[in-house]
């Protein structure tokens, strides 16, 4: 009897991990290599609940091989080379000027022509299919996954590796306290901010409905796929939306039962730092030191950004580490060493406790990995960086202040929530100064505040069920165990627009009313002719019986009058 309880807890126990090996396929976007980082890092993770993940990429994109993951080739329109080229290119264009909409729309316009070599591909389509997944994981920063998942006939999950909440999913998305993305807007909004945000609101509504999403819908009507669906549809009939968002950066608002926050998946604890850094990191004991990186995306500044940022850093009493490529700015200060690769989380980890020491104990209850007390001798004061989610989220992490120069996309975004969280300043590169940045600079590295509003930020960023990663692995093995999680699915995709904005409620409520009033008004009348037969008429005017009823609106309403006149 014991045995069997035993048994049965034990079952009770797996159960809700529960979960058959099954077959993922994850479609990237064909460009920025660190939406790749998040994705192998999830395939790891799937590799370790049994899972066989599949990656769909161009031929000649270089991907390392793993036993955690496969690789499906097709012929995409880019490999590894042109990719990066051509990115390259965009930054150089909007570094010279150009308008970034106009690029970023440049880039959605080769992701859809990619599209259409993956799904053109009979040979590549056939082989998908024979494969039998089980689930697919959009990107929607490309939207292509959903056609494909649709043409394989798969259930499918948006992954975002992105912070931004689409506006597609359908969660109620007041105007009023909810900032658009791209709008550079907080939760707090003026009328003007507000006026701004409904604008940029309805241009990214338009945009999406009428530029984007009909791309897709031409490249199914090219392919005549079946049964034939609107891409608008397809979008919303995602089981599940993973975005990399999370509270600790994001502004509250209203969401729904199928949206699950999971920023954060590339953190972790520090390694120790390779020998050559370390002994540099060594080196900075007395002002600590001040790491700069612009991401793996964008390799190479303008020469202006890049001259003004070695001014500015070039003055500051602390050292600094560089991630750069391309040729050194002449006013490259003697305190600042050029890197073209850095451990950034393991030197961003040794943000130290002996900075804060002695006034902050609540450093103890925060998991320290092993080169953190190895490092702690020394550390980060500071955080230059574009914005770069990936980035932000390892400075919130450990802890670091950040003075952010974003670039492009949702670098904008990102760094709003930086600056309104308290946990850093935005500088716009177009604008500002070497004494801009310097003085930013020094802000952040003197200004406790700073740090002390990071700390903040990790501990609630760290104070959640799991890692992100074991977090959407668990909402991954839910959907699959759950067939789709049909329970999860809010009405709001079955009704029409009119049904949502009650309209048509409003019109049974404004023709009650109506009825009502003219009821009363009949019941006044009748009322009124009664008296009147016993009594004179109480006001004349014109020679015409006013009506009794003491309400001011009757008298105004000429319409009540001249029914008034017919009646008699
Ligand atoms: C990548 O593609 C370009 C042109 O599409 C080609 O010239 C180049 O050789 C390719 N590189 C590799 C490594 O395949
Ligand atoms: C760096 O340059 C400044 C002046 O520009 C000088 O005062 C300082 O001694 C130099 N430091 C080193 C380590 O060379």
């Amino acid at each position: 009897m014991k045995a069997l309880y035993l048994f049965a807890t034990l079952l009770w126990c797996l159960a809700p991990s529960f979960s058959w090996a099954a077959k993922i396929v994850v479609v990237p976007p064909i460009m920025f290599e660190s939406h790749l980082y998040i994705f192998k890092t999830l395939a790891s993770a799937l590799h370790a609940e049994g899972h066989d993940t599949v990656f769909l990429v161009s031929e000649g994109r270089e991907v390392p091989p793993s036993n955690h993951y496969r690789l499906q080739r097709y012929p995409g329109i880019f490999n590894s080379t042109s990719a990066d080229n051509f990115l390259q290119s965009k930054v150089h264009n909007i570094f010279s000027g150009r308008l970034t909409p106009l690029e970023l729309f440049d880039i959605l316009d080769h992701y859809s022509q990619n599209c259409d070599a993956v799904v053109g591909s009979t040979f590549v389509m056939e082989q998908l299919k024979q494969e039998h997944f089980d689930l697919l994981l959009v990107d929607p920063n490309e939207m292509c996954g959903f056609v494909i998942a649709h043409i394989l006939g798969v259930q499918y999950a948006v992954f975002s590796t992105g912070l931004w909440y689409p506006a597609e999913v359908g969660a109620p998305a007041p105007l009023s306290y909810v900032p658009e993305f791209n709008s550079l807007l907080t939760d707090h909004m003026s009328l003007w901010q507000r006026v701004a945000n409904t604008a940029v609101y309805l241009v990214s509504r338009f945009g999406v409905q009428f530029l984007v999403l009909p791309k897709y819908d031409r490249i199914m009507r090219k392919y005549n796929i079946q049964p034939s669906v609107s891409m608008h549809d397809l979008v919303q009939s995602s089981r599940l939306w993973m975005l990399c968002t999370d509270m600790a950066l994001e502004f509250p608002r209203p969401t729904l039962p199928h949206v699950v926050y999971v920023g954060g998946i590339l953190t972790k604890p520090p390694n120790p730092l390779p020998q050559d850094f370390e002994s540099w990191v060594k080196d900075t004991d007395e002002h600590g030191f001040v790491v700069v990186s612009f991401g793996a995306g964008v390799k190479y500044l303008s020469e202006d950004i890049a001259q003004k940022l070695a001014g500015a850093l070039s003055r500051l009493p602390q050292r600094v580490i560089w991630r750069f490529s391309g040729v050194p700015p002449p006013n490259l200060g003697n305190n600042t060493k050029l890197v073209d690769w850095m451990p950034q989380n393991d030197l961003l980890a040794s943000s130290a406790l002996d900075y804060r020491g002695d006034e902050d104990k609540t450093a103890d209850i925060e998991p320290r990995g092993r080169g953190f007390r190895r490092a702690g001798h020394s550390n980060t004061r500071a955080f230059l960086s574009h914005g770069g989610l990936n980035s932000i989220y390892e400075a919130m992490y450990h802890g670091v202040p950040v003075v952010g120069v974003p670039l492009f996309g949702d670098h904008y975004d990102t760094m709003t929530r930086v600056q309104a969280k308290g946990m850093g300043i935005m500088l716009e590169w177009k604008r500002m100064s070497e004494e801009d940045l310097h003085t930013a600079m020094v802000n952040v590295i003197m200004n406790k505040r700073y740090r002390e509003r990071a700390q903040l930020l990790s501990q609630i960023h760290k104070d959640q069920p799991g890692h992100p990663v074991s977090r959407a692995v668990y909402w991954i093995n839910y959907i699959l165990r759950h067939h789709g999680a049909e329970h999860l699915r809010s009405a709001v995709y079955e009704i029409p627009t009119y049904q949502y904005f009650l309209l048509d409620v409003a019109l049974v409520i404004g023709a009650g009313m109506l009825l009502i009033g003219y009821l009363f008004y009949r019941i006044g009348k009748c009322i009124q002719s009664g008296i009147g037969r016993g009594s004179p008429p109480v006001e004349k005017a014109n020679g015409h019986c006013h009506n009794g009823i003491p309400n001011g609106k009757h008298k105004r309403n000429g319409h009540v009058r001249s029914t008034e006149k017919k009646l008699k």
